[in-house]
């Protein structure tokens, strides 16, 4: 694996996991792996769970950690080449990324998307740039239009959470729901999560939305989809929440029906369905006390698996 942005660079998901399930059970076992390597964590925006585990996983390979919130504390960045630099941006990536590929050994990038220019945003623009000049493996930590070690992460919970319900031997049906926000949100998280439900292959995927939310067919070719929220939660095992904002009216938020969040009532058609979520979220807005507080739950798991998926991942670009 030369990098890691997208499901497209995994050569074989159930292998993938089941190296991520490993370091679950024995975290320590390639504590060695990155001994005198560094990993450079670059985040343009914030983050949470992505910046900590992918820590605490590099720290398991022995690797050393070094962060760096350029949106804060870093110079304004510039993308274009051939820029004319007279306005804000004060650093051009083609001088910066040279010098973070000779400081480190991995370059992980953290970028949200304008929600402006689908096509720019749609180009990768920004990591794609940190990938042409830096000279080493990158990692996204979150790019433009996909959430990659957030999907691997969801998968390996799936897994798991399959044979603990002894279920592992039949297709499960996974169901992604969007859920209504208060704020434009990034199509990131649920193009990833159809993009490595699709390519996992191993489950019926269902994508239930509003009219007006169809995500890019490049990610959900594959999947059936319907605007019918209660015809989708029918006998579903898995059910993932999230909010995007439209990708056709790009950026624009389209629906504010509250009906769309998920709530208890919601799961009498399912198979008990476990609930899952990447967080943060906004409660009882996207989704509901009673369901993320409840028994099929499964958002805490998922945010502590994102450890295993960032050590599986990291390993595989030390090894490559
Ligand atoms: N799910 C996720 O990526 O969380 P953070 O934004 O906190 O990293």
């Amino acid at each position: 694996m030369k990098h890691f942005i997208s499901a497209n660079d995994v050569p074989d998901v159930p292998t993938l996991i089941n190296k991520a399930l490993e370091y679950k059970a024995n975290p320590w076992k390639d504590e060695t792996l990155g001994k005198h390597k560094r990993i450079g964590c670059l985040f343009l925006n914030p983050s949470m769970r992505t910046r900590l585990s992918t820590q605490v996983a590099a720290q398991q390979l022995g690797m050393e950690t070094v962060i760096f919130n350029v949106g804060n504390e870093g110079w304004a960045m510039e993308f274009e080449d051939g820029a004319i630099m007279n306005g804000t941006s004060v650093e051009h990536v083609k001088d910066a990324a040279p010098i973070m590929g000779n400081y480190f050994d991995i370059l992980a990038i953290r970028t949200f998307p304008s929600l402006k220019n689908r096509d720019e945003d749609y180009s990768e623009f920004v990591i794609n740039q940190f990938i042409k000049y830096a000279g080493i493996p990158v990692l996204s930590l979150e790019s433009a239009t996909l959430h990659p070690l957030q999907s691997f992460t969801d998968l390996i919970t799936i897994t798991e959470s399959m044979k603990e319900q002894g279920i592992e031997n039949r297709k499960p049906k996974v169901v992604l729901t969007w859920a209504p926000h208060v704020k434009a949100l990034p199509q990131c998280v649920s193009n990833s999560f159809a993009q490595w439900v699709n390519k996992w292959g191993a489950a019926d995927f269902v994508i239930t939305h509003p009219e007006g939310y169809e995500l890019d067919e490049q990610f959900t070719n594959g999947a059936t989809i319907t605007h019918n929220q209660d015809e989708a939660l029918k006998d579903a095992d898995f059910i993932y929440v999230k909010n995007w904002s439209s990708y056709e009216e790009y950026g624009q938020v389209k629906c504010t029906d509250t009906s769309w969040m998920l709530t208890n009532e919601k799961l009498k058609g399912t198979n008990n369905a476990k609930v899952m979520h990447c967080l943060p979220v906004r409660r009882n807005i996207e989704l509901s006390d009673e369901i993320l507080d409840g028994p099929n739950s499964l958002v805490t798991r998922e945010a502590s698996n994102r450890v295993w998926a960032a050590q599986a991942v990291i390993s595989e670009l030390l090894t490559s």
